[in-house]
């Protein structure tokens, strides 16, 4: 290995590629009971009481009355039960669980259970619901006299959908209780720390009896970090009762229907141009965060941070509040809050051009953020913004001018064509202090007597490589081959806690600490004898501190930069829209492996496309979703975009491992504004889009309202 960006073929690709990995749903069943859970049918409803029918043999039966701690799930807040209370909040809140031997009769006895339910009003519509959980206010500078001044004030009403994570393997967890009283839960999981927390609580266990490791994880994408602390508590709380380990493995409809996904959001955006400067910002942004806060507020937070996008906005007021609804509890998705408020900066930004009778582009250009200037939460932009530079590779790269000046003279016939641009960054690490004041981060290295090392962490690899990248770092530090560097799924009687895999943290904040434990090691390197070091977070000291009170200082310390261009055809006699070109420039500093690195950003870049276009969840009435199988909620394949071109642009980060930042969210942040753009151009820049994804029907719509 020369470069630390040269390739290796991923730790997990064999076992993965040749169908040998064990997922928990391989393991042999032998004297392991399936676990299924009652849930609430109503969104709303006072739960009166269950008629259990008689349990066989070897079955049991576990609701809140047999949770030895905490009939609570510690996320952020204390409001997420692990078996209902008085009331079901959404459909699909668990009631209780019933384990046995036989996958069969325990599905049948669930269906025998008669609940008893005092139907309630639910509240389905975020639009309308009055219940907030939180509610956020930050701002700078003098936004009335901004707004008096203006010569120009436009206001705008946007809105982003409800999104699935859509994993491959669904969520599973199994609890095994131990001899000694101590439980071990482990299964497909982000943060195992978090789940050894939050069952600490519920089982009323000291630290030292929780044991909790990762199952190989077939994928996460935000959906693995809040929830399997509470499936895992379930599991645990019912093997507790059955003195028998328990396994459950949602069906694909479960999945989907009742685990977390991105928060759908509405904002009313209303801004203040001078001399073809925007001035001024007032965002009220709104996301719907379901029955229960879950994550909610770290979401939230993000979200609003980004809320006025690349741009340099002097005069700021951004309120932000999470909604309550009976609906599914939202939590991470990829992109953590971003991806909502950057669609709807980035498509307010570019109506505003096109009602100035402005390029987009150009407009946007002329109110970049750069260097030095001042973040949204006044923080600063301490590193170089190279947007410029990047917007010009993917111009040259797709085409970008050229075809946008030929799409903007007037079109005729069935197919039309447009294209689109967009740019976002995506704040490196966990928001605020939170690194410093919460995570305290340690990772260790243990030399053994054969001078073989391994890396002990709790980061863990859901798909994004991390357990082939943080290797690459410790064997070029301690000039060792690559196989001499172990690591293993972790397992939290093993490794220190080095905090989540979250908010695109892991390979930034945690590789570093593994990049200078690696120096500690080969500094002190005792040939032949056993020796472990450790190395602790410290924040870079150029950072303004952040206080979240106020929204004030700096909420990262640095950004990731993405720019998108999207070219779309759209046949105007089905509404189809189809992705004919795609090109984005990435920037995440040095790639710790060029292979995986851009594996992640065409991952994600397809992603934010099926946010754009296709991936939509639909409710009826009563609050159900219904498009609960992979056939009716759809996602791109490579198929659908077949020219899909992914760039690094490299600016190193000189705090991040050899030059390296947060990478792995990025990616999925940018592309629904810029197909959003594409397909105006492709309706004649006639009309103004303010809602992502766009449905063929929406697109009819639109052209039957024209017609
Ligand atoms: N890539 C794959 N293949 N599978 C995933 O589940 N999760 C994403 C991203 N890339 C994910 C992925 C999310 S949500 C995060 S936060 C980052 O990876 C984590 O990156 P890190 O290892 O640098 O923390
Ligand atoms: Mo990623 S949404 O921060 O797990």
């Amino acid at each position: 290995m020369t470069s630390i960006s040269d390739p290796v073929v991923k730790r997990d690709h064999d076992a993965k590629i040749s169908g040998r990995a064990l997922y928990l749903c391989d393991y042999p069943r032998d004297g392991i009971l399936t676990g299924k859970l009652l849930r609430s049918k109503y969104a709303k409803a006072r739960i009166l009481g269950v008629d259990v029918p008689e349990l066989p043999e070897g079955y049991v039966y576990a609701d809140a009355r047999d949770i030895p701690g905490d009939n609570n799930v510690q996320m952020v807040c204390d409001d997420t039960p692990v078996f209902t209370r008085e009331t079901a909040e959404y459909i699909g809140d668990p009631i209780a669980m019933i384990a046995g031997p036989d996958p069969e009769v325990v599905e049948k006895l669930i269906s025998q259970c008669q609940v008893h339910y005092e139907e309630l009003e639910p509240t389905l519509d975020m639009e309308t619901s009055e219940e907030f959980f939180f509610d956020y206010n930050y701002g700078k500078g003098d936004l009335e006299k901004a707004f008096a001044e203006a010569d120009h004030v436009f206001t705008e009403t946007l809105r982003t959908g409800h999104t699935e994570q859509a994993y491959m393997e669904t969520q599973s967890m199994m609890a095994e209780p131990e001899a000694d009283g101590s439980m071990c839960i482990h299964g497909s999981l982000q943060c195992p720390f978090y789940v050894k927390n939050a069952l600490k609580r519920v089982l009323g266990l000291p630290a030292e009896k929780v044991h909790v490791y990762q199952d190989v994880t077939g994928g996460a994408f935000g959906g693995k970090e809040g929830f399997p602390s509470m499936l895992g508590a379930q599991v645990a709380v019912t093997a507790n009762k059955a003195k028998a380990p328990v396994v459950c493995i949602l069906d694909r409809r479960e999945d989907i229907e009742f685990t977390s996904k991105k928060h759908p959001s509405v904002s009313v955006y209303k801004a203040a141009v001078k001399d073809g400067k925007i001035t001024a910002m007032d965002i009220d942004v709104k996301f719907n965060a379901g029955a229960y806060t879950t994550l909610t507020p770290v979401v939230l937070q993000r979200g609003i941070i980004c809320a006025s996008g690349v741009y340099n906005v002097e005069n700021l007021h951004i309120r932000g509040r999470a909604v309550k609804t009976n609906s599914v509890p939202n939590g991470a998705y990829r992109g953590f809050g971003g991806p909502q408020t950057f669609f709807t900066a980035e498509t307010f930004v570019s109506h505003i051009a096109r009602k100035l009778g402005l390029d987009v582009l150009e407009f946007k250009k002329a109110n970049l953020c750069k260097q030095g200037d001042l973040t949204a939460t006044s923080g600063k932009y301490h590193f170089r913004v190279p947007l410029p530079e990047m917007i010009q590779e993917v111009d040259e790269a797709i085409g970008y001018s050229r075809k946008h000046a030929e799409y903007s003279k007037p079109q005729t016939g069935r197919y039309r064509k447009g294209i689109g641009m967009s740019l976002c960054f995506h704040g490196a690490g966990f928001t605020g202090s939170a690194e410093q004041d919460v995570i305290k981060a340690v990772a260790r290295l243990h030399k053994y007597s054969d001078n073989s090392v391994e890396i002990l962490i709790s980061n863990t690899d859901m798909g994004q490589g991390l357990h082939s990248t943080v290797p690459k770092i410790a064997a070029k530090e301690l000039n060792l081959p690559y196989s001499k560097i172990k690591m293993k799924l972790p397992d939290t009687n093993r490794v220190p806690d080095s905090g989540p895999t979250a908010a695109s943290r892991s390979m930034m904040v945690v590789g570093e600490l593994v990049r200078r434990a690696s120096i500690k090691l080969r500094e002190s390197w005792i040939d032949g004898e056993e020796q472990v070091v450790e190395e602790q977070f410290k924040q870079p000291d150029f950072m303004i501190p952040f206080t979240l009170a106020n929204f004030h200082g700096d909420a990262y310390p640095t950004y990731s930069w993405a720019v998108n261009a999207i070219e779309i055809e759209l046949d105007t006699l089905t509404g189809l829209t189809k992705v004919i070109d795609a090109c984005g420039s990435y920037e995440v500093g040095t790639p710790i492996d060029e292979n995986i690195v851009l594996g992640q950003m065409e991952g994600g870049f397809l992603q934010s496309i099926g946010c754009a276009c296709i991936e939509h969840i639909g409710y009826d009435s009563k609050g159900r979703i219904r498009n609960n199988s992979f056939s009716d909620f759809l996602i791109p394949t490579a198929k659908d975009v077949p020219h899909l071109k992914a760039m690094l642009h490299v600016v190193e980060y000189p705090n991040g491992p050899y030059g390296a930042k947060g990478a792995g969210e990025l990616p999925v942040v940018p592309g629904p504004a810029a197909y959003i753009n594409a397909v105006e151009q492709a309706l004649g820049n006639k009309t103004y889009i303010s809602y992502a994804p766009i449905s063929a029907e929406d697109v009819c719509e639109i052209l039957a309202k024209e017609a």
